[in-house]
């Protein structure tokens, strides 16, 4: 496995591939089965792997996590290659951003709700180190999780629009045995809000079966999430969302078409999201990439 730092020497080792069939899993490090599932798969479907590690300062809010975010590439870097991964670009912010650096991506509409609407320039940081990579790298396919649904639109509505030559493929949120979906921020959780926070997922189970047993009423089905979470003193639900799993937008009418539900929600200083797709057999990789964005 070749590690690469700077942008000379990525162009150079991209350039020396004899392959078109490359795969690309972008990350921040830290990495737990989630990245790992990213890997695997883009393993599986390419003749040469390229992960990313970079915890990019510009879709960090400021005032918030940038500083304390965990980063261990010894670690990271081992568990890439045993996984199979060909090259790992591990830049400094200085080589992503160079002095002078002035250009940025915007997607406006699907930026602008949800985690967007919370998270002020979260999604213009995404979209341009994104954006950066695929130029970089010209994988034939990038690999992103369902955890983080809203990226994958975000993501899939600017290749669409930059006409950007390459495939997104989304692959199912993978979590701990009680259902938390693994994050590198859940080492953020102290011993009570780990056991707490299961139930991000039950709220969404709950909801997911009584969509199973016939309800499709957007609001009773938000509530019934809410409700859930409600339930417990420590968690602060920041949104429930039933949205267009296109194009995010909040759904009023009851429908059988694919539905997104989502939530946000603070365990102290910790902010955990979570989704599923309704109806549920949508959460595979064949279902999440036919339905979530553009
Ligand atoms: P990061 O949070 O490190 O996540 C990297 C990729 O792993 C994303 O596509 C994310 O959706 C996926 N992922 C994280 N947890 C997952 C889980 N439990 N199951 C499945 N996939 C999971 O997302 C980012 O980094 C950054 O925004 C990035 C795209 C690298 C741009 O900086």
């Amino acid at each position: 496995m070749q590690v690469v730092e700077t942008v000379d020497e990525l162009r150079r080792a991209r350039a020396a591939l004899r392959t078109r069939r490359i795969g690309l899993a972008p990350t921040m490090g830290a990495l737990h089965a989630g990245h790992m599932s990213l890997v695997e798969a883009a393993r599986a479907e390419n003749r040469f792997v390229i992960a990313t590690i970079f915890v990019n300062p510009t879709q960090f809010e400021p005032g918030t996590d940038l500083n304390q975010y965990p980063r261990d590439l010894p670690r990271d870097l081992a568990i890439l290659e045993a996984a199979g991964c060909d090259l790992v670009f591990t830049p400094t912010p200085e080589v992503v951003y160079p002095r002078g650096f002035q250009t940025t991506v915007t997607v406006s509409e699907v930026s602008q709700v949800l985690e967007g609407a919370r998270r002020p320039g979260h999604f213009q940081g995404v979209a341009t180190v994104v954006a950066k990579y695929f130029n970089l790298t010209q994988p034939k396919t990038a690999y992103f999780g369902q955890k983080d649904a809203q990226q994958v639109v975000v993501i899939r509505r600017m290749v669409r629009d930059l006409n950007m030559p390459l495939k997104i493929a989304v692959c199912p949120t993978v979590r701990e045995p009680d259902g938390l979906a693994m994050s590198s921020r859940n080492v953020y959780l102290n011993p009570r809000q780990r056991e707490q926070s299961a139930v991000l997922y039950r709220a969404l189970q709950k909801a997911a079966r009584a969509y199973e047993a016939g309800e499709r009423n957007p609001n009773r089905l938000r509530r019934i999430a809410r409700d859930v979470l409600e339930a417990y003193d420590g968690i602060a639900p920041e949104y429930v969302s039933l949205a267009h799993p296109r194009t995010l937008q909040e759904l009023n009418n009851p429908t059988d078409a694919p539905m997104l539900l989502s939530l946000a929600a603070r365990m102290g200083t910790t902010r955990l999201i979570d989704n599923v797709l309704l109806p549920p057999h949508l959460n595979t990789r064949e279902g999440l990439t036919a339905t979530l964005g553009v």
